[in-house]
């Protein structure tokens, strides 16, 4: 007996992305239901007061897990699934994440597996989070043998931005947000790419003008990505410009050398080196790459050797059987994605 399963839905699953100067999640959202916030201590100590003054005085259970990459495991998941069991949590409760990208991607993994998928909220509270993690429904925890190597795709039903929170971030945090604000503007965005350029000494100081819109342009940008290809079947992987370098840095450091913005950000000038000799961008374009992100306190070079950064690149996990597409930029705010051969050798690779 063969049995057809319409998998095609209409079910809306569009949320909103609130840019705010505090916290500001709907009393609709939360009424009537149990909440569970996951946090860490150093955010929630800095945050939980002002956020559950948002959350309408409502009772709510508290996770804190350990701050760090490498807490967000299999076994930190396992161990959340277990609280909100023995706390009661059921189908119609609601999660919500407070914190960076470890918080965030951890906790939305949660959500999409608990009894099969619960309601989320994200509140991030980094500069990377607010651009990139929290936006687009990636959920993540790591393997011992790579970063991000299980996962879903599960939407959250709001992202509740609130950009105070940057003001207590570590420079070095804020400092690798900004790549990622710098990957929008290199390779989608030239206009974004130029107002940075001419906002520094603002980005720099964190003003929360400039950077409320900062965020408000990258999630536009993400946004209008996300909705084209959700599950990156193709467009979405522009997104990824300078991870391919970077997440070798990364690894490669044990990831303890370069947080992931520094490591993207010295990957964005490799890929942007790559893409002058078979894109044909100029190398001024790349001067002006490494110009801001030195501005903004990012690395932009490495010490790995490139036969180490070829190995690395073979096993991303984006690779292929046979090939690895890099996102390479012909100019500044146009991204392409281009496959090569493997193995791949920088070396012989030539205009
Ligand atoms: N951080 C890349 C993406 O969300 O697709």
């Amino acid at each position: 007996m063969k049995l057809h399963i319409p998998l095609t839905t209409t079910e809306d699953r569009s949320y909103a992305i609130d840019i705010a100067n505090q916290f500001a999640i709907p009393e609709t959202m939360l009424q009537g239901r149990r909440l569970f916030i996951v946090s860490n201590a150093k955010v929630w100590q800095l945050w939980g007061d002002a956020l559950c003054a948002n959350v309408h005085q409502q009772p709510y259970h508290l996770y804190l897990m350990e701050d760090g990459e490498q807490f967000k495991s299999a076994t930190t998941w396992i161990a959340i699934q277990e609280w909100l069991l023995a706390e009661g949590a059921n189908r119609k409760s609601l999660l919500l994440a407070l914190g960076g990208g470890v918080v965030g991607d951890l906790t939305g993994f949660v959500a999409s597996t608990f009894m099969r998928g619960i309601d989320f909220i994200q509140i991030p509270t980094t500069l990377l989070s607010q651009v990139d993690s929290s936006v687009g429904g990636k959920t993540a925890i790591n393997l011992p043998g790579g970063k991000n190597m299980v996962g879903t795709f599960y939407q959250p039903r709001l992202v509740a931005i609130n950009t105070t929170t940057l003001s207590t971030l570590d420079p070095r945090d804020y400092a690798a947000g900004l790549a990622e604000v710098v990957k929008y503007g290199f390779a989608m965005d030239s206009a974004l790419f130029e107002y940075l350029e001419n906002r520094v000494t603002a980005i720099m100081e964190r003003d929360q003008v400039t950077l409320a819109h900062i965020i408000a342009w990258c999630c536009r940008i993400k946004s209008e990505i996300v909705a084209q290809d959700e599950k990156e079947g193709g467009l979405r992987a522009i997104l990824n410009f300078g991870h391919t370098f970077g997440h070798v840095i990364e690894k490669e450091g044990h990831y303890c050398d370069h947080n992931h913005g520094e490591a993207v950000a010295i990957g964005m000038v490799l890929a942007a080196r790559l893409a002058e000799k078979v894109l044909s961008l100029p190398a001024s374009a790349t001067e002006r790459l490494i110009r801001l992100l030195e501005q903004f306190t990012l690395p932009t070079t490495t010490t790995l050797t490139q036969e180490t950064l070829d190995a690395g690149v073979a096993s991303d996990k984006k690779s292929a059987d046979t090939t690895i597409t890099f996102v390479l930029t012909p100019s500044i705010g146009q991204a392409v994605l281009t496959p090569f051969s493997l193995p791949f050798r920088l070396k012989e690779i030539s205009a």
